[in-house]
């Protein structure tokens, strides 16, 4: 496992040093495969990221988008992390739309959408039944809990070992969620993390014992790939940068 921890000045660099590095391994894995998967989080810290990267000119036709989690809302929801990625960042590039593989939500079941993305994952990377999808790019945030996707603390999401995609539990309110095997299975594995809320959960993060229960955002570790922390100096003031 290649790791780098990387504190940056403020979020405006915390940003910019993030859609550098998304730029630079989208061009790299279609350089090398001819084709980039990526699968996208949510929530408030990665929407300047996805505004600043519409602005490149890159290969869209062979970026295919995925989601790591979805909270259990219609497309059109000001909760969805879809229309969040929608509107700052894919309706404003020429990205084909069978590019775009959002979680599904429509079937009024999170435990019948969590199958059908699995199926999903499935066919488009042609897998095996028993195989787990390496996405090249994985962009992950974190919860002030330590939480990341979907994978809330205690609970039974972060147990699930044998589906690529499982409904996670955020206080009673059902979410979608790529598993753990699923997550350290990518190439690259991207945390951007933002604020001084998010100081305490780190510090416990990168502990040397911890409780992956309590804070599963230490449950990450890529398999072979590698995974980068970056970090504005708020959330990573106690978090020892290295490369
Ligand atoms: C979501 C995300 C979630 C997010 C963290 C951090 O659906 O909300 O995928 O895991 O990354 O909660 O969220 P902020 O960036 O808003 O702090």
């Amino acid at each position: 496992m290649t790791q780098h921890i990387e504190v940056l000045p403020d979020k405006t660099a915390l940003v910019e040093r993030s859609v550098a590095l998304i730029v630079e391994k989208i061009q790299t894995a279609i350089a090398q495969r001819g084709v980039c998967t990526i699968a996208l989080s949510g929530g408030s810290t990665p929407k300047p990221i996805y505004q600043a990267i519409a602005g490149h000119d890159l290969p869209w036709d062979q970026l295919h988008v995925f989601w790591g989690d979805e909270r259990y809302v219609s497309p059109d929801h000001p909760d969805s992390n879809q229309r969040m990625a929608r509107e700052a960042w894919l309706d404003q590039v020429p990205i084909p739309p069978d590019n775009i593989h959002p979680m599904p939500t429509g079937s009024q079941d999170p435990e019948t959408d969590a199958d059908l993305y699995d199926q999903h994952l499935q066919q488009f990377f042609k897998l095996e039944s028993d195989q787990f999808p390496c996405f090249d790019i994985m962009l992950l945030g974190m919860g002030d809990d330590g939480h990341t996707a979907s994978l809330f603390p205690h609970t039974e999401a972060l147990e699930i070992c044998d589906r690529r995609v499982t409904v996670g539990n955020k206080d009673g309110e059902p979410r979608l969620t790529l598993t753990v095997p699923v997550l350290n299975l990518s190439r690259t594995i991207l945390f951007a993390i933002a604020g001084e809320n998010k100081q305490g959960a780190l510090a416990q993060v990168f502990a040397p014992e911890g409780d992956e229960q309590t804070y599963p955002s230490r449950l990450i570790q890529p398999v072979e790939g590698e995974i980068w922390w970056l970090l504005d100096a708020g959330a990573g003031a106690k978090v020892t940068a290295s490369d």
